[in-house]
């Protein structure tokens, strides 16, 4: 059985297919984290980000795990390197190359074989699992996504102001919605949420409930 939960950065989504997936007792994949991978070796191996070729072969090659709460690259653990403004960066825009896609679309399906699965991202819905039993398109204000970004910076020790932190947000949502493939917009029959004034609990309790009567209506 896969959930799919599909939205821009900022939208609640990490938070809540993390928080879903353990409500359901369902594995959880973080398709962005794999992006993010690919960016990380690309910037780790001197590559230039532009070259489309060289970036293509990486996503190729690399060998992407997760164990427990840790993602790994090639055995390293890249957890935190991987969530570096330069690598949000380099992600977004490798993330518009169709190798690269096909090649993580293609792992994605594979990690989901068989499981049953919560799985995050910007195209899950749309793209890699069009049949999924249950499909959400998280939104949220650009303020309220600025306020949350520049939180989860703060973490990593890092200071941005909010309208700097929007103006990034900005870009990035162009590149994603606006890319030839796979761009970011919610799947026909996506259920859809404004997480702005929510709670994480009052999300969660709202996912939980929609898959929960779907299961039972099954
Ligand atoms: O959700 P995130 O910020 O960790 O995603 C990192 C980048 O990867 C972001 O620029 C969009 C891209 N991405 C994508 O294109 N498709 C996905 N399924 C997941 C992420």
């Amino acid at each position: 059985m896969i959930v799919t939960i599909d939205g821009p950065a900022g939208s609640g989504k990490s938070t809540a297919a993390r928080g879903l997936s353990q409500r359901l007792g369902f594995e959880f994949l973080d398709t962005g984290a794999m992006y993010r991978c690919v960016a990380w070796s690309v910037l780790d191996q001197n590559v230039d980000p532009t070259d489309e070729e060289a970036v293509e072969v990486i996503s190729q090659q690399i060998k992407i795990s997760f164990s427990d709460a840790q993602v790994l690259v090639d055995g390293r653990n890249v957890s935190e390197a991987i969530r570096t403004p330069e690598v949000t960066e380099v992600a977004s825009l490798i993330a518009q190359y169709p190798v690269v896609r096909t090649e993580l679309v293609r792992l994605q399906r594979q990690a989901a074989e068989g499981i049953d699965i919560v799985s995050e991202g910007r195209d899950q819905g749309t793209v890699v699992f069009p049949e999924a039993f249950c499909k959400f398109f998280l939104i949220a204000d650009p303020q309220e996504r600025a306020r949350r970004r520049q939180a989860e910076l703060r973490t990593q020790g890092k200071n941005m102001s909010v309208a700097e932190i929007l103006q990034q947000i900005d870009q990035r949502d162009q590149r994603d919605e606006q890319r030839t493939v796979a761009p970011l917009v919610p799947a026909d029959d996506a259920v859809e949420f404004n997480t702005s004034t929510l709670t994480i609990e009052e999300v969660l309790d709202q996912l939980e409930q929609i898959v929960r009567s779907r299961m039972s209506s099954k």
